[in-house]
């Protein structure tokens, strides 16, 4: 990032974020920090590097000045083509911002938003000539890309360091340092308290910050500390093609908003990672685009029928409102859900989910379309409509409760009861018959009493979800249920009310997905089931996992020809059992999304 723009970024983002200090004035708040390795004069690496770091020290002692930044602002650099580097500041080289080969190792914890940051992540370092590896024991840069959201996720990133501090102790000197860098949810919310308790961090980067992290690393290579957790309004890494690392050749994610509003009081995430924003539609259509094509011509793909499914991702994916341009704001505006209310100011204008769901899905009508995660409160009846009318477009919607008691509901802030919540799940399963539904639930929320409990409970019993994810209560500093409520009921409590939801869920999920016995389900091929070399696995419409046995089959499109199905074909298999996560059955012929669709 330009400096000139993190500097704007840090002067709108002082009320989100008063913590948030400006990258460059923050490196020097680092330096102070980590004070045992000052005061001790130089680290070996230091000493090692001694000529580098006088010059460095001299060179950031100077700073940068005013008249920097206005050059910088005025003159578009010119950029080498390869590798790609950000305009250095005037404490750093072009050639430091260079990775030289070295080898970064990505480790990604927490949810699908975090997997797609990682691959924002290695683009930009790709980009900045840093390789790639997976093996741990080669890796000169390791890492972490952090989740918050309950104290347990934070525990694995402290494990975790404890025991990348013994692989960095035990380096043999004639490496390079390795240099161990913590990214994502926790870098914000901990700031500098990783620095001071994990001496062996070199650097952190929040979740806006990732363009910076060459730049971050160049500065650990003196041996120092580096951070940037400056949070952004407007950053959505719209212009970063993430590379794609996940096996699959079937499906992608691609990221559309990011942050959140809601402020739900059990929750950290708008803390960490900022004001909701969305991604101009333009760059999300070309991205869908590439995906598209990409696999279709490249000609290591050519065994498989290519990419076949995209994710449309976002903390709050149906919340996603592009007024990049000022004519959006014409835009006619879009309905909260019946019942529904939320805790910010009403929006206006911009382009809406219902019109980026259409534009999207229209690009390939062979492409599924899915996204997560919503909230309750953006289905309006456009976007149900949409859903049902589009054959692309999976019928399965993600809708998190977090609890079936209204007395909880209105604790946690969520903008709904649970009989405007009901009415909705009515509606949408008059909107789009045969849906398939998910949801979110936390057990043990301050206050929550065994009736409460109870409530959840039958909720579940009520709607009869197909997926479900299920938490105990994990209190959060920052948040509002950490100021205003008492975290009171017992952990093991917690853990008898999360026990007893998860059993009560499973009973009903395998009572909804038994009655896909005797159907037909359209099912996108991912590969050979884990289990057994002689069953593959796909998923149907409502991304239920569907195991059956990998035999020749006819296909439907060139008629008379036998076929054994790839990655990335569709099949229609007739569903023989079920349980709580599977369906199994017995695969029928090779089709297309277009020509076919489930029946029973
Ligand atoms: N404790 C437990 N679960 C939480 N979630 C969010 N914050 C917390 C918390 N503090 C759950 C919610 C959310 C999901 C992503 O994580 O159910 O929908
Ligand atoms: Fe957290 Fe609520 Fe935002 Fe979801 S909607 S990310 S639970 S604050």
């Amino acid at each position: 990032m330009h400096p000139l723009q993190c500097v704007l970024k840090a002067q709108r983002c002082l009320r989100w974020a008063p913590l948030a200090s400006v990258s460059w004035l923050l490196l020097r708040t680092c330096r102070a920090h980590s004070g045992v390795r000052s005061s001790a004069g130089p680290s070996p690496e230091r000493r090692q590097e001694d000529g580098v770091w006088k010059d460095f020290s001299s060179r950031l002692a100077t700073g940068p000045t005013f008249q920097h930044f206005l050059r910088s602002a005025s003159v578009p650099q010119e950029k080498p083509s390869t590798p790609d580097v950000e305009d250095p500041p005037p404490y750093l080289t072009v050639d430091d911002l260079l990775g030289t080969q070295r080898k970064v190792y990505l480790e990604t914890y927490g949810c699908q938003m975090n997997v797609n940051d990682t691959e924002i992540a290695w683009s930009i370092l790709q980009k900045s000539g840093y390789l790639r590896t997976s093996n741990l024991q080669e890796a000169d840069v390791v890492l972490l890309v952090t989740c918050s959201i309950r104290e347990k996720a934070e525990q694995t990133i402290w494990n975790r360091l404890h025991q990348l501090r013994s692989l960095k102790s035990k380096r043999l000197r004639s490496r390079v340092p390795l240099r161990i860098g913590i990214l994502g949810c926790m870098a914000e919310r901990l700031k500098e308290e990783i620095l001071n308790r994990e001496k062996t961090v070199d650097i952190l980067a929040g979740p806006d910050a990732y363009r910076d992290l060459p730049r971050l690393l160049a500065v650990a290579e003196s041996g120092q500390q580096a951070a940037n957790v400056l949070l952004s309004l407007d950053e959505t890494y719209a212009d970063v093609l993430p590379v794609q690392m996940s096996p699959s050749v079937t499906s992608a994610f691609v990221s559309i908003m990011r942050g959140c509003d809601n402020m739900c009081s059990y929750c950290i995430v708008p803390f960490t990672r900022g004001r909701e924003r969305s991604r101009p539609v333009a760059s999300i259509l070309e991205e869908v685009r590439k995906l598209s094509e990409q696999v279709k011509n490249s000609p290591a793909l050519l065994t498989v029928s290519g990419l076949k499914e995209v994710t449309l991702l976002g903390q709050n994916v149906n919340s996603f409102r592009d007024n990049s341009e000022v004519q959006f704001n014409n835009a006619v505006s879009t309905n909260l859900s019946r019942g529904f209310s939320t805790n910010y100011k009403a929006k206006q204008g911009g382009l809406r989910f219902a019109y980026l769901l259409d534009q999207v899905s229209r690009i390939d009508p062979e492409m599924r379309i899915r996204f997560t995660s919503p909230h309750p409160k953006d289905f309006p009846d456009e976007v149900l409509q949409l859903i049902h009318e589009r054959d692309n477009i999976c019928k399965q919607i993600h809708l998190p409760a977090q609890s079936g008691s209204s007395r909880v509901l209105e604790a946690m802030r969520r903008g709904y009861s649970r009989e405007a919540y009901v009415e909705l799940i009515h509606h949408i399963r008059e909107s789009i018959p045969g849906v398939s539904l998910s949801s979110d639930f936390i057990a043990g929320f301050c206050g929550e009493t065994e009736e409460d409990h109870l409530q959840t409970v039958s909720l579940l019993q009520e709607v009869q979800y197909n997926m479900g994810f299920l938490f105990a209560y994990s209190m959060r500093q920052k948040t509002r249920a950490y100021h205003r409520l008492k975290d009171d009921i017992p952990e093991e409590v917690k853990l008898r009310r999360l026990e007893e939801l998860i059993t009560v869920f499973r009973e009903e999920a395998t009572k909804a997905n038994k009655t896909f016995v005797g159907c037909t389900q359209l099912v996108l091929v991912e590969g050979l089931s884990k289990r057994s070399a002689t069953d593959l696995y796909g998923r149907n419409d409502g991304n239920l996992k569907v195991i059956f046995p990998d035999v020749e089959m006819e296909d439907v499109t060139n008629s008379g020809l036998r076929v054994q199905a790839q990655p990335g074909d569709y099949v229609l298999v007739k569903i023989t059992s079920a349980s709580s996560q599977t369906l199994k059955g017995h695969v029928l012929c090779r089709t297309t999304l277009k020509d076919s669709a489930a029946y029973c």
